[in-house]
């Protein structure tokens, strides 16, 4: 059931003349609805054979008439039947279907052919948004699909889900159970796929191709998001930064997902995506449900800015924690580069007078804090606070750290175990495995399984411990390698399904978030994996900020930081700047450019403070001032990109971020060489007001003068970027309206 059902929704449609509003409408004299947002349309009805068909999407319609009547297509030929060319909002595999496909299931019978057809739906409202709610029920078995779909109107995007009820007394076994399937119309045009692909210290950089006949699968097979691929995509016609028509969507998964972006040769594109069915299958007991997570998507004709600020505003309002999305993020201190595992209670209090004196608000301890963690070969499992680098707890340290007037936040690896840990040696069994095969080992870690209940009560009661006896303001939660020999020979031999692992893994971590949270409302977590390797909008139901990456080289940044802004906003993307000890050309860069970099996020410091020199913390105090002038832009701002680090073979970028009101923007710019010391041309902003006079200042150059110009000159005449001459030049703008 929806949440609140509008009674009274069909007499307030309006006739097939009139104008539509946003919002969810049925359409007066046919079974078919539409998703109106502000600017895009969502068009599905019922054939007479009773199939659910996408009608439309794309960009917004005003008038009922403009949308057909639900039928089914004319057969093509014995080989293209009329079913095999529908376009079904939830094709499920059975009958003479041979397109994407969004679930495949298996009766107690060994029935392995499904035939939903249309039952109910229902219009109404689930977390604050409208939606609709289509009922599908299996012609012969006791199987009944609901299909969500929620509607963001100010943000142009549809989240879609499927839950699965199995009615009868049998198990129904599932082995696609697909989020939705997205139909794009048919089109001569060709269309242009961008991706993100990478690897850890190399995350989400970006890739374009263009999309021919065939399917392109993204996926993760890790048991975690991954750092290989986002699980996102955008498919444009001739779209650039400032305009064009983008499709785009994204996974709130953060286990083993896929997303399959299929097109025939007449043009018709169907993205599938959801759960990897990949060594995959749920056992759906008896009078027992199964919700898929949210697939969220949108349309736009305002080109890949356009996705960006949809998908930041509907991230910052609708998938963050309110609470703390209502805060700023704050300026973070993290010791892992500095210190390692040469954890100590003085040499962690040195480094949090220095990071307070530079203005820090948040001082993290990161990995070498608990027993054994002398290395990474032993202690994960023991969450417990060494006694010999800390003979007196974490208190002293984080009274010191509170009195400085920080925050204190700590680092935990909760899902993993060494084999030389406490837990291990008491609970071998915990961790996946087959009895026979050996336990393989990634950075000399095993991988808890957290789809028991006795691991998720055991991690539970630990972390919710640590943050009762120790007043932690923030954790990062990491996840450093992939799960493998996925058995569960308990779970087995009861007669389960092991491939169950794979989606009970991750219910298993958001229960634990969800469960701290709610123990400790004011607390803010970080996503970790390895990097940006759980960043998705699951992790992000229950988590503040990501780790974008252990990459803090700039040159790899600025790609990093592309890539990923096409979904996360700047509150969510971390950024530090840190001495890279291993890159010694990373400190010829000057401190400027580092900091600029990470300030287009939520900006951390990872250097060893206690060597860096005065002139340089003078430096980073600076900016750090003026970073937390401008945070409201950064974190919360409209984001455009003007200059593309891709298109640009890492030379140039130029990013701006605007209040949403247009009366006041920050511009960040970047030239990493210039061998011909050429000046650039001009750069033209966005998100301006045409009318408004707008006074232009560069921060943190104090011999910098203020020019004042129009919104329309700033934006079609362009303005000239005050950068230096030589290598790795940047600059940051305030651009701020004349009272
Ligand atoms: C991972 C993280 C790092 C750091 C280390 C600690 O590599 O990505 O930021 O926390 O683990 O072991």
């Amino acid at each position: 059931m929806l949440e609140q059902s509008a009674t009274s929704w069909h007499q307030k449609t309006p006739g097939a003349s009139d104008i539509l509003t946003t919002g969810i409408h049925q359409q007066p004299t046919q079974r078919s609805w539409l998703l109106v947002t502000e600017n895009s349309t969502y068009a599905l009805g019922v054939t007479e054979e009773e199939y659910v068909l996408n009608l439309y999407w794309g960009a917004r319609l005003s008038f009922f008439s403009d949308i057909p009547a639900a039928s089914m297509p004319p057969d093509r030929s014995s080989q293209d039947v009329s079913l095999a060319l529908a376009p079904e909002e939830y094709p499920a595999f059975g009958g003479l279907r041979f397109g994407e496909l969004a679930a495949k299931i298996t009766f107690a019978d060994q029935t392995r052919d499904a035939d939903l057809r249309f039952h109910d739906a229902e219009i109404g409202e689930q977390d604050g948004l409208p939606a609709l709610r289509i009922l599908l029920q299996d012609a012969v078995y006791p199987l009944q699909v609901a299909l969500l779909y929620q509607v963001d109107v100010a943000n142009d995007v549809i989240i879609r889900s499927a839950c699965f009820t199995n009615q009868g007394a049998d198990p129904i076994v599932l082995e696609r159970l697909f989020s939705a399937v997205w139909h794009l119309p048919r089109q001569v045009m060709p269309r242009r796929l961008t991706t993100l692909g990478g690897h850890w210290a190399g995350e989400s950089r970006l890739q374009q191709q263009q999309v021919v006949t065939g399917t392109t699968l993204l996926e993760s097979r890790k048991g975690v998001t991954g750092s290989h691929a986002y699980p996102w995509f955008a498919l444009d016609t001739q779209a650039n930064e400032q305009q064009g028509e983008v499709y785009f969507g994204t996974l709130a998964w953060s286990g083993n997902w896929a997303l399959r972006i299929a097109t025939t040769i007449t043009g018709a594109t169907a993205i599938g995506g959801g759960i990897h069915e990949h060594d995959f299958a749920w056992t759906l007991a008896a009078q027992t449900s199964f919700t898929t997570p949210d697939f969220v998507a949108g349309f736009t004709l305002d080109g890949m800015n356009g996705v960006r600020r949809r998908l930041h505003r509907y991230v910052r309002e609708q998938v963050l924690p309110q609470k703390q999305a209502s805060q700023p993020r704050p300026v973070l201190y993290n010791s892992w580069e500095a210190t390692t595992f040469d954890v100590t209670e003085e040499g962690q209090c040195l480094l949090a007078e220095r990071a307070a004196g530079l203005g820090v608000e948040l001082f993290v301890v990161d990995d070498g804090w608990f027993p054994g963690r002398v290395h990474d070969r032993a202690g994960l499992g023991d969450w417990r606070v060494d006694p010999q680098k800390f003979p007196h707890g974490l208190r002293p340290l984080i009274e010191r750290v509170k009195t400085l007037g920080m925050q204190f936040g700590l680092w935990v690896e909760p899902e993993m175990v060494n084999a030389d840990s406490d837990l291990y040696r008491l609970h071998p069994d915990w961790i996946y495995h087959f009895p026979q095969r050996p336990r393989s080992e990634a950075r000399n870690q095993l991988v808890l399984n957290v789809g028991r209940q006795d691991v998720q009560a055991y991690l539970l009661t630990v972390l919710d411990q640590l943050l009762t006896e120790n007043a932690i303001d923030f954790i990062k939660w990491d996840m450093n390698r992939p799960l493998a020999e996925p058995g569960w020979p308990e779970y087995s031999a009861r007669g389960g399904d092991a491939r169950e692992i794979w989606v009970r893994h991750t219910q298993g971590i958001y229960a634990i978030l969800d469960a701290l949270r709610a123990r400790h409302p004011d607390l803010s977590i970080e996503s970790c994996s390895s990097g940006g390797g759980r960043a998705d909008l699951g992790v992000l139901r229950r988590t503040d900020q990501v780790w974008a990456s252990d990459n803090t080289h700039p040159d790899a940044r600025l790609f990093i930081q592309e890539g990923i802004s096409h979904i996360l906003p700047g509150r969510v993307m971390g950024a530090w700047v840190t001495d890279m000890p291993h890159d010694r050309m990373v400190n010829e860069i000057p401190v400027q450019y580092r900091f600029h970099i990470a300030m287009m996020g939520a900006l951390g410091i990872g250097g060893h403070l206690l060597h860096w020199s005065d002139e340089d913390l003078a430096e980073a105090t600076r900016w750090i001032a003026v970073y937390k002038s401008i945070r409201h832009l950064v974190q919360d701002g409209d984001q455009y990109w003007l200059l593309s680090p891709t298109a640009s073979k890492g030379d140039l970028a130029a990013v701006t971020s605007v209040a949403p009101d247009g009366s006041e923007a920050v511009l960040f710019a970047f030239r990493r060489s210039n061998p011909f010391w050429e000046p650039l041309p001009f750069l033209r902003l966005q998100g301006l007001q045409p009318a408004t006079r707008y006074r232009v200042r560069e921060l943190g150059n104090a011999s910098a003068s203020e020019i004042v110009l129009s919104g329309a000159a700033l934006m079609r005449r362009g303005l000239e970027l005050p950068l230096q001459r030589g290598s790795y030049a940047s600059c940051l703008l305030h651009i701020r309206a004349e009272a």
